[in-house]
């Protein structure tokens, strides 16, 4: 069978391709269902939190959106899209966290909208964990092209892969505020980056998984926690988040607490 399947991708690319898509979206259809009967709308969401917070959010993301716009038109390295970085904006600059860990950052959506919030707050940390696109010239060079340049003083970036760098990060901080799961879609690879980082979370922290369409894991994750969660729509994919604690309360985070040691 393996060897089938790598005579069609020799002799028939175009169609390997094709049917590669098809097998693909099959694989999807019912996480995707999940996703969307689950799904709740984002800017409720914000509103009902903090209706000041939204509309700052708002500002900045028309402000940032124009901004990234011109940026990559001129970018030769496509990089694909950003994670839901208005509700990441949104909840940084709502829970005032010490310490971010994000993994993938391509040019930056997400990383920029976390950068820019903790600007604004004066204080936290940025810990990425990228890898360049394999075979993509330039790849290297791009990530993060949408960071600028005065939001970098509060950023530590890895480019080797979550693999190493979750790891090396994980040694070199105390706690996780705010978990952004943006990389390597498998469930294999969404479940390792738990694994290794649950033990800094703290009853606080905010979870947000992005693409949770793309296979269960979030869905599992969610039910063996048995904890609160959203799932919004961002583009025409779904992010799922949820506080490690289990509420999904937003009251409690008022004021900013010195972090232990
Ligand atoms: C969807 S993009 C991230 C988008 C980004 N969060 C944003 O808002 O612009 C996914 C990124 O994860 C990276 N990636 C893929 N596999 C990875 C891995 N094993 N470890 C770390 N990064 C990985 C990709 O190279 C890419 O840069």
């Amino acid at each position: 069978m393996k060897f089938f399947i790598k005579l069609i991708k020799y002799l028939f690319p175009k169609t390997f391709e094709l049917l590669d898509q098809k097998r693909v979206r099959f694989k999807m259809r019912k996480p995707l269902k999940w996703a969307s009967n689950n799904c709740s709308d984002t800017e409720k969401f914000m509103k009902n939190i903090d209706i000041k917070i939204f509309n700052e959010t708002n500002e900045f993301k028309k402000k940032f959106e124009s901004k990234a716009e011109r940026i990559l038109s001129k970018s030769k390295v496509w990089q694909g899209g950003g994670g839901a970085y208005d509700l990441i904006y949104f909840l940084v600059m709502k829970t005032k966290p010490f310490v971010v860990l994000e993994t993938g950052v391509a040019s930056g959506f997400s990383t920029n909208a976390i950068l820019t919030a903790l600007k604004n707050l004066s204080f936290g940390q940025l810990y990425s964990s990228d890898l360049p696109y394999p075979n993509t010239e330039g790849s290297k060079e791009a990530i993060g092209i949408l960071v600028e340049e005065e939001n970098k003083k509060n950023w530590t970036l890895c480019i080797d892969g979550d693999k190493k760098c979750l790891k090396k990060i994980n040694d070199n901080i105390k706690r996780i505020d705010i978990f952004h799961y943006d990389s390597d879609k498998s469930y294999e690879s969404r479940k390792f980056a738990w694994d290794i980082l649950n033990s800094k979370f703290e009853k606080n922290t905010i979870i947000i998984y992005d693409d949770i369409h793309n296979n269960f894991h979030f869905r599992d994750l969610v039910k063996q926690l048995k904890v609160e969660y959203k799932v919004f729509k961002f583009e025409n994919k779904y992010v799922g988040i949820f506080v490690y604690g289990g509420k999904l309360d937003f009251n409690y985070f008022f004021s900013p607490m010195l972090p232990d040691g």
